[in-house]
């Protein structure tokens, strides 16, 4: 499938400015949704240090934290509390410390397997949202953040594996990853992650050139069918920009 066209690479100079960029586009969208405002967080080590920018005085004071909802795109089956935790590292970095609990949304992981925890995530999104379908005048998220993996899966959804497929539910379980860490997954499918008026991919460091140049290139990858129904933004640091990109 070709890469979404309203896709912008912004080119930045290390993950310091990177993790500003994104601060300063998630401040913009809270600012142009006067209403109740919905984010969608991503997991990996890409977003650290947007996280503890955000716990910043210059962010935190800025932020209407009643106001603002923070779900999270995908989640590593494994407690709350455990390092691995997706959720558990946005907490320990930022929420826990700036944004009231009942705004917070994690993807439970004491359910019986991940595809009970995709059903409950699912009831509570749709009972958010306030409907079962989804409609392209109304996005879910008003911000998804993205990473990209080495085998350019996003969120949890890998490539050839069925979750990447599924169009009729909005989060489902996946038994096995793709990639480290090898624990079970569970993920919003491409219908709900694209529901959004951004969507804001962090790419960053020399590790990620590979990968990003096959994105790049067009590749059928999961990161590529990955898009907002607005703008699709990826913001990538120098380190990780291929060779033909620079420069541009
Ligand atoms: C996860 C993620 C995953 C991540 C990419 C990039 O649970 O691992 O949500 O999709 O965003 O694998 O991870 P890094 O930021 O660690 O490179």
């Amino acid at each position: 499938m070709a890469p979404s066209d309203n896709r912008h690479v912004v080119a930045v100079a290390d993950a310091k400015a990177l993790a500003r960029a994104a601060a300063d586009r998630i401040m913009a969208r809270i600012a142009a949704n006067g209403d109740r405002v919905a984010i969608c967080l991503t997991g990996g080590s890409s977003p650290k240090q947007l996280y503890q920018l955000l716990a910043t005085e210059a962010y935190r004071s800025q932020i209407p934290w009643q106001r603002v909802h923070w779900f999270i795109g995908d989640e590593r089956f494994v407690p709350a509390g455990d390092p691995l935790n997706n959720m558990g590292m946005a907490r320990r970095t930022f929420l826990d410390l700036c944004a009231p609990a009942a705004n917070i949304h994690p993807i439970p992981t004491d359910t019986a397997d991940p595809e009970q925890a995709g059903r409950g995530y699912e009831s509570e999104l749709q009972s958010f949202y306030g409907a079962g379908q989804l409609e392209s005048a109304r996005p879910l998220f008003d911000v998804v953040l993205m990473g990209v993996g080495p085998d350019g899966h996003t969120a949890s959804l890998f490539p050839d594996y069925p979750a990447i497929d599924v169009t009729e539910r909005w989060v489902v379980g996946v038994p096995q990853a793709h990639v480290e860490p090898f624990v079970p997954r569970v993920t919003l499918t491409l219908p709900a992650l694209n529901s959004c008026r951004e969507m804001l991919f962090e790419v960053s460091g020399a590790d990620k050139r590979a990968i990003l140049t096959r994105v790049l290139a067009g590749e059928n990858l999961p990161a590529n069918r990955a898009h907002s129904m607005g703008e699709t933004i990826w913001l990538v640091d120098k380190a990780a920009l291929p060779e033909n990109f620079r420069g541009q």
